[in-house]
């Protein structure tokens, strides 16, 4: 993913505008604009591109993901293949071959990586957990786990993923800190480190906070706004990515809308990161269900399209097969056997706005 400079130039600029629009950018110290370089394709096309998570194992596996992924996103996000527990399976020992093989792949197809996810209480390595359970001094330990770690991966992939999540999920459902290894030794300064060591270990990437549950006003999204201001001050966030696992109807509309200005106004881009809508606990006909599902996708992909900041929308896998929650929860725009669903028209109408 390495640009000429004009194009780069160009696509900074690109990346920018919604910032500037929103009059947030301040004009002296180049720390100050929020996002580093943006890969090209987003450019192309609408304003919100599209991007999709993507599992290595079915790439090669199920015939037809691929390609299906291929011919609609601009995006992808390694579903687990980034996660520490895959690439640090051994203290200080990496292992980036599957990592590899996805990135390299979605590479040489012209798609841009989000990388997901450098710090985070889950899918952790057992020689972590191990550890902090371990020894005179955690803190040290444990803090020079996650900076041996950041700097590790970020420099493997330098030049090709331009963008991370460096931190995921850091409170609960109530706005409190969630209780994951990191807090736990570390306190909530953990956050703050991370960002400093990935933006010192290298200061060209967009560096995000992504939480799901905080796509409506409340205790979970005010904490994200606190700790979203604060590293902007910092000079420390770029992005900020909410994750929008829904089910049903969703959120009302105008709730997500107030949300997103909010984050909005901090200056940071906004990526809805990980979109999907579970239908499991919805009894009705098989087409009223599905007119369910397409109404709350053109309802949150319509909100990003509606705040100039939100630059993209990511589903979390694209067909019901490959879905974390499950084939029956029908929650992907392409059904199990990759036939569009209403959601899929429904996802695309509203980012063509
Ligand atoms: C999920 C993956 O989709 C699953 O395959 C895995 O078993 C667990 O993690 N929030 C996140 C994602 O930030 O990383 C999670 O992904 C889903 C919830």
């Amino acid at each position: 993913m390495r640009q000429s400079v004009p194009r780069l130039a160009l696509l900074t600029a690109l990346a920018l505008a919604p910032a500037l629009a929103l009059g947030t950018v301040a004009c002296s110290g180049a720390r100050s604009a929020p996002p580093g370089p943006v890969p090209g394709h987003i450019a192309r096309a609408h304003r919100v591109a599209l991007g999709a998570a993507v599992r290595w194992d079915r790439v090669g596996d199920l015939p037809g993901y691929a390609s299906l992924f291929l011919a609609h996103y601009r995006w992808l996000t390694p579903e687990n293949e980034l996660k520490m527990e895959s690439l640090e399976p051994a203290n200080g020992v990496f292992d980036f071959a599957r990592a590899d093989a996805l990135v390299d792949w979605a590479g040489s197809q012209g798609k841009a990586v989000h990388g997901h996810v450098l710090v985070w209480g889950n899918q952790l390595p057992r020689w972590l957990r191990a550890l902090a359970r371990t020894g005179p001094s955690r803190v040290v330990v444990v803090r020079s786990a996650m900076e041996t770690y950041i700097r590790g991966v970020l420099a493997h992939f330098h030049g090709r993923i331009d963008e991370w999540d460096v931190v995921n999920e850091a409170f609960d459902a109530h706005g409190n800190w969630a209780h994951n290894l990191w807090w736990r030794h570390l306190g909530p300064g953990y956050v703050r480190t991370a960002f400093e060591i990935a933006r010192t270990a290298d200061p060209t990437l967009r560096l995000c906070y992504n939480d799901g549950g905080t796509e409506v006003p409340g205790r979970h999204a005010s904490a994200v706004l606190g700790l979203v201001r604060r590293l902007r001050r910092a000079h420390l966030l770029d992005c900020l990515g909410s994750e929008m696992h829904v089910a049903g109807v969703g959120p009302a509309a105008d709730l997500v809308l107030r949300q997103l200005r909010r984050f909005a106004a901090t200056g940071a881009v906004l990526l809805v990161s990980e979109l999907d809508v579970s239908l499991a606990g919805v009894r009705n006909g098989e087409r009223r269900r599905r007119a369910i599902q397409a109404a709350t996708y053109a309802k949150l992909a319509g909100a990003c399209a509606r705040v100039p900041a939100c630059l993209r929308v990511t589903t979390w896998g694209f067909t019901d097969a490959s879905s974390w929650l499950g084939s029956a929860a029908e929650a992907l725009p392409f059904d199990a056997r990759r036939r569009a669903k209403p959601a899929w028209f429904a996802l695309t109408t509203a980012l063509a706005r």
